[in-house]
């Protein structure tokens, strides 16, 4: 027996995950069962906080996890800590999930649609490997604190342990093996300690493991400008949690939309993975069901790869989406003018045919 666990959140959380659900009943795993949990905001609506110990419990206990979105207006002036990206924060760490997977991959269908000449995205497929549950988005001390002359000093702390590091380099090089053998890894070196760490861990692990790796680094700045002037260049980049959030956003937007790309999670061999869509909960659209659910769809197709142990039907799954696109369908976002649900219906249709 196999659980996926559907955690839509807000937003269109739960308009985009709605269609992967008709998806999975479509491919009529056997032996796989699936529920849903509140999450987010819908979690403080309904429970007062973002994240229930019995949604964690829930998470921990199944064998992959595939969340909508959190976050939105409504819960703006929610006590820092109770915000629904806390519980976002509190699930990753609860589930230790460090090395996460953003593909950013132009389908040839979309390259016009990207802001970057067709000529530089067209085939980019890049693989971030984003260290999820470490760096300044969980080093202590931080705060917010008041100083004696009155005037007040935000604080966070960047840092990374060798096992950190170590582990999700692991990842990146594993997962080079399957693809072109080449990982770039990113940091500032020039200026952060935590970065010089980070590069002599990285070029240790693979002297040690992975000499077959072609291994390059590169400050976080120059890889933000090689992402926009010549993409193709990287195939595997290996980064930090905050370097990793933004470098994967400037990437995805370059696809075409944010709305095509998915995420995984991982963690220890074994322990459940947890599958996200890249794009926020994008509260301007939500509950007007012209959300693409592209990424929900794409994130649910890593789930039976990386979790669910259904490498095949993946597969199936994000031809299908391919085929769809190649067939002319889209959403909103990407020029056209189908709904989520249409969307979802072009997609059943080319897993169907
Ligand atoms: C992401 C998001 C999250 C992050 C937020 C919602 C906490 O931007 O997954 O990229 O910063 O990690
Ligand atoms: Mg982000």
């Amino acid at each position: 027996m196999t659980s996926l666990l559907l955690l839509p959140g807000d937003g269109i959380g739960p308009e985009v995950t709605a269609q992967s659900r008709r998806i999975l009943d479509a491919l009529a795993l056997p032996g796989l069962s699936v529920s849903e949990a509140p999450f987010g905001g819908a979690s403080i609506d309904a429970h007062g906080v973002p994240l229930t110990a019995e949604t964690e419990a829930a998470a921990l206990a199944s064998t992959a996890v595939l969340m909508g979105a959190v976050g939105g207006p409504k819960w703006a002036d929610v006590a820092y800590d109770r915000r629904p990206e806390a519980g976002l924060l509190r699930l990753r760490a609860a589930m230790n999930v460090f090395a996460n997977l953003r593909p950013a991959r132009c389908f040839a269908a979309l390259a016009p649609a990207s802001t970057l000449k067709p000529e530089v995205i067209e085939g980019l497929d890049i693989l971030f490997v984003r260290e999820l549950v470490g760096g300044v988005y969980f080093g202590v001390p931080r705060g917010i604190e008041t100083l004696a002359n009155g005037e007040r000093r935000g604080f966070n702390t960047q840092s990374y342990t060798t096992s950190e590091i170590r582990r999700v380099a692991t990842t990146a090089f594993e997962l080079a093996r399957v693809r072109s053998g080449r990982v770039c890894s990113v940091e500032k070196a020039n200026v952060m300690e935590s970065g010089v760490l980070w590069r002599e861990e990285v070029t240790r692990l693979r002297d040690e493991r992975f000499p077959d790796i072609e291994l390059s680094h590169m400050y976080a700045d120059n890889c933000a400008m090689q992402l926009v002037k010549a993409p193709r260049q990287f195939d595997i980049i290996l980064t930090d949690n905050l370097f990793g959030d933004l470098l994967s956003d400037l990437a995805a937007m370059s696809t075409g939309s944010l709305g095509m790309l998915p995420s995984a999670a991982l963690g220890e061999a074994g322990r459940p993975g947890l599958y996200e869509p890249i794009h926020g909960s994008a509260p301007d659209i939500a509950g007007q069901g012209i959300a693409n659910p592209c990424a929900s769809v794409l994130s649910l197709a890593m789930a039976l790869r990386y979790s669910l142990g259904a490498a095949e039907v993946a597969d199936r799954v994000e031809a299908a989406v391919e085929a769809a696109l190649d067939a002319g369908a889209r959403t909103r976002d990407l020029g056209g003018a189908l709904t989520t649900a249409g969307m979802g219906d072009a997609i059943l249709s080319k897993l169907a045919g």
